[in-house]
């Protein structure tokens, strides 16, 4: 058991990448605290996760709700060994259509909802802890519709790097996960139409190398990793999970 003992908070944990970190750290000995916005998903993947999994509703867009976020999670804990800031979704525009509403929800949650969750979890980490932040390949590649969407995970990306170098004289490991197309909620949660979300799928798939869209159990794997001490030495690193997407060609 790879995290025995550990405390694990894992923001946006009710569904996708998340929830699969949450089974694999329960299965590897760590207990879980879990974020959500919505409470009834939420309630249902505590229920599933079973082993005494914790449930927190509170909105990583939310300046009051990330100010609460400490208060709330010391009913629970005194301490956090692991911190996990995945909770995120996307909203795709052309360059025209964007509008404020679009940009201050990805901006709040992504860039906002990450600085604002480190920051309140700080108190509560020990030393020899690790935060995992959750980027993705849309930093690396220019993709159409999406500016304000790498916009922010580009900032959790350099994040990254800062908040890695302020904390680790604390003990505190920071590293990302940087995933490629993966099979969870996320595209049904997009602002696309089921019509464009199949036929992103459709001709998104032949261009990973490997050939498919990744799970989240893949992702997750690569967290657990990043978050125990086999990376004991791993710092301020971003370690893609994408197939080979965009970094290598077949054809
Ligand atoms: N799937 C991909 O292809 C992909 C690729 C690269 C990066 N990512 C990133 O991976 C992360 C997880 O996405 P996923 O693919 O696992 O999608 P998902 O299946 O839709 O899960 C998203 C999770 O985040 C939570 N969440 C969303 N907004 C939140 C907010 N403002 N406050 C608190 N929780 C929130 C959701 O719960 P509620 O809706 O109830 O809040 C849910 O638990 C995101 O940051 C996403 O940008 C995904």
């Amino acid at each position: 058991m790879k995290l025995k003992g550990k405390i694990a908070l894992i923001t946006g944990g009710s569904s996708g990448i998340g929830k699969a970190t949450a089974q694999l750290f329960i299965q590897e000995g760590a207990q879980v605290i879990i974020t959500g916005r919505d409470k009834i998903t939420l309630d249902h993947t505590v229920q599933e996760l079973g082993h005494h999994t914790i449930g927190i509703v509170t909105d990583a867009g939310s300046m009051k709700d990330l100010m609460h976020l400490n208060e709330e999670l010391r009913q629970y804990t005194s301490h956090l060994d692991i911190v996990f800031v995945n909770a995120g979704f996307g909203k795709y525009a052309p360059l025209e259509l964007i509008d404020e509403v679009h940009y201050e929800e990805m901006f709040n949650t992504i860039v906002r909802g990450t600085l604002f969750t480190v920051q309140q979890v700080l108190p509560l980490m020990t030393n020899n802890s690790a935060i995992v932040l959750n980027t993705s390949i849309v930093t690396e590649v220019g993709m159409p519709n999406s500016s304000v969407y790498s916009a922010a995970k580009s900032a959790v990306q350099s994040f990254t790097k800062t908040f890695a170098s302020e904390l680790i004289s604390r003990g505190i490991r920071v590293n990302a996960v940087s995933p490629g197309p993966i099979q969870t909620n996320y595209f049904d949660r997009s602002n696309l139409s089921k019509e464009q979300v199949d036929s992103f799928t459709t001709s998104f798939a032949p261009q990973v190398p490997i050939q498919r869209f990744g799970l989240a159990s893949e992702v997750a794997e690569a967290v657990m990793f990043l978050a125990s001490e086999a990376a004991s030495f791993i710092v301020g690193t971003e370690l893609s999970v994408d197939g080979g997407f965009p970094k290598i060609k077949t054809k």
